[in-house]
């Protein structure tokens, strides 16, 4: 009997209080060079994955919209960025590391108070669980803090002088330039911060062009950014990617690409540059995570994780298992428990406690599912679980796909959703031969109980992927463990610590250790005329 996802949804008047927007979000201002401006163009309504049952059906609510600005609007976001940097002379990136990071405290204790309204719409704009939502901006706000105290350490290190071989020498890192930063729709506070927060704390200035979906959800924040930092240090960019990114990168003005997306745009973007020795790029890319579960494996606990890892957010992460192999000898007890777990999972409106299976934000997604399932029945598979695949506007209930081959879309496709892809194996050369075949190399899940299946795992795979899991699922945290991959993946390292290092580069200042060069080194710093040459502490 089918499901009748239809009641899931609310009518309007019943959507509890609590967790209703008061208002539609109606942005017609933006953040360039240091000024909110008003917008009196184009604009985009923004639907919220969660739909409304009304007497013509379920309508996806109507919770806002924002201004598509132009080339023109964003060439002068750019100039605004260029003229703060000022070729590393302007205010903010010859601040004082201590000065910069008073400037981000300022920031996250304005952010901190806009949490409500923030968390609300990032539950309204991309249909994440209310908890998750929550979530998703305490972590942020950790990460901010734990980027401060990394850069404090940093700081640390680099306030003394190093002496060798005659040469007497001060290293510290310093900020890159212009940086243009995009974020996800699935993380869209997080991720983003994750590379906005780091490259500008290192004294970099910024155009920030947030996700489509998880747009407005930044909105409560430009004030925030406008008080908090020097004019043309944050910038925002609204508008159609395609019509306003292109000509950024053809400038050769950007020094620094930081995307949370898809392989296939920061490709397309990089080669826009004129000048691609002058670009660095912190890219995390599409990943197509794979679980291997053996023979050996604790069932239970691999299908445990195997729902947290493919279903966690609806799929809808990168670090989210996309395929899983599993020894065909246990595939169809696997299969029977999977299929169990998945029954029990709760779905609904995202205000729901306990919810685990929301409303999707795409609106192509449940069209783009219903295809990769379409495709892997044609070539043999079949949804092993009860209501797998079913669809009702935003939402998807969980397809398990079983048996999938190498013919299928799903084998290779990013699905990023809810659906799990099963492949039987006989051999654990098979799933290593996929991995290595495979464009992506994010991570692995390997599930076994012997120690010696696990090893000889572990040295084939961690050069194939850039992290190893064992008997449990892949995801990016803790935040301080470096986060990347290689192949289309990843580029450049996400981390705590790697992300300063990342969004800038050491630049010393050496001299001859003579008597004359140590009393003016001793000149300046005493004197405090430079932010550079400095031995003051941060505590
Ligand atoms: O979308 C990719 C995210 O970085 C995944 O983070 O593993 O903590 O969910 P997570």
């Amino acid at each position: 009997m089918s499901l009748d996802l239809e009641s899931i949804f609310y009518d309007e008047e019943n959507i509890p209080a609590e967790f209703a927007l008061e208002e539609q979000v109606d942005q017609r201002e933006f953040l360039s060079n240091g000024e909110m401006l008003t917008w009196q163009g184009q604009i985009s309504e923004v639907f919220s994955p969660i739909c409304v049952r009304t007497k013509d059906g379920l309508q996806r609510k109507r919770i806002g919209s924002y201004p598509v600005c132009t080339e023109k609007e964003s060439m002068e976001a750019l100039e605004a960025a260029v003229k703060a940097y000022d070729n590393g002379r302007g205010a903010w990136p010859t601040m004082s590391v201590a000065d910069r990071i008073k400037c981000v405290e300022d920031f996250t204790h304005k952010m901190i108070e806009k949490k409500d309204i923030v968390v609300k719409l990032i539950m309204w704009e991309i249909g994440k669980s209310f908890s998750d939502s929550v979530k998703e901006f305490d972590r942020t706000v950790e990460y901010i803090y734990a980027t401060i105290d990394a850069l404090k350490d940093l700081d640390r290190d680099s306030s003394r002088f190093q002496i060798e071989q005659g040469i007497i020498a001060q290293i510290r890192r310093s900020p890159l330039g212009v940086v243009l930063c995009m974020g996800p729709f699935n993380y869209p506070l997080n991720e983003t911060f994750t590379t906005l927060i780091p490259a500008l704390i290192m004294g970099n200035t910024l155009l920030f062009k947030p996700p489509k979906h998880g747009t407005l959800l930044h909105y409560p924040l430009l004030e925030a950014f406008r008080t908090s930092f020097p004019k043309g240090v944050v910038n925002t960019i609204y508008g159609r990617g395609n019509a306003i990114v292109p000509s950024l990168m053809q400038s050769g003005k950007i020094n620094v690409l930081t995307l949370i997306g898809s392989s296939r745009v920061a490709d397309e973007l990089k080669k826009l540059h004129p000048k691609v020795n002058r670009l660095r790029a912190i890219l995390g890319l599409d990943a197509k995570n794979a679980a291997i579960i053996n023979k050996d494996a604790d069932l239970d606990l691999a299908v445990s994780e195997t729902v947290l890892g493919s279903l966690s957010f609806n799929g809808q992460r990168c670090t989210a298992l996309k395929i899983i192999y599993v020894h065909r000898s246990i595939a169809q007890e696997f299969l029977k428990r999977l299929s169990a777990e998945v029954s029990k999972l709760k779905y609904g409106m995202p205000w729901e406690k306990g919810v685990t299976l929301t409303p999707l934000p795409e609106p192509n997604k449940p069209a783009y599912l219903t295809e990769c399932i379409e495709d892997a029945r044609k070539y043999g598979a079949k949804v092993v679980n009860e209501n797998g695949g079913q669809v009702q506007e935003s939402f998807v209930y969980p397809a398990i796909v079983y048996p999938v081959n190498s013919q299928m879309k799903l084998y290779r496709e990013e699905q990023f959703g809810p659906v799990i892809p099963v492949v039987p194996f006989d051999d654990l050369e098979e799933p290593i031969e996929y991995l290595i075949g495979s464009s992506h190399g994010q991570q692995v899940s390997i599930f076994s109980k012997s120690a010696s299946v696990i090893s000889s795992l572990i040295d084939p795979l961690v050069n194939q992927v850039s992290r190893v899991n064992i008997n449990c699922q892949c995801q990016r945290g803790p935040d301080t463990f470096p986060f990347t991959g290689r192949k289309d993946s990843a580029e450049g390292t996400l981390s705590v610590v790697d992300a300063i290092r990342s969004f800038s580069i050491r630049s010393l200042v050496a001299a001859k250790f003579t008597e004359d060069n140590k009393e003016l080194l001793n000149d300046i710093v005493s004197s405090h005329t430079s932010n550079f040459l400095s031995t003051k502490f941060i505590f």
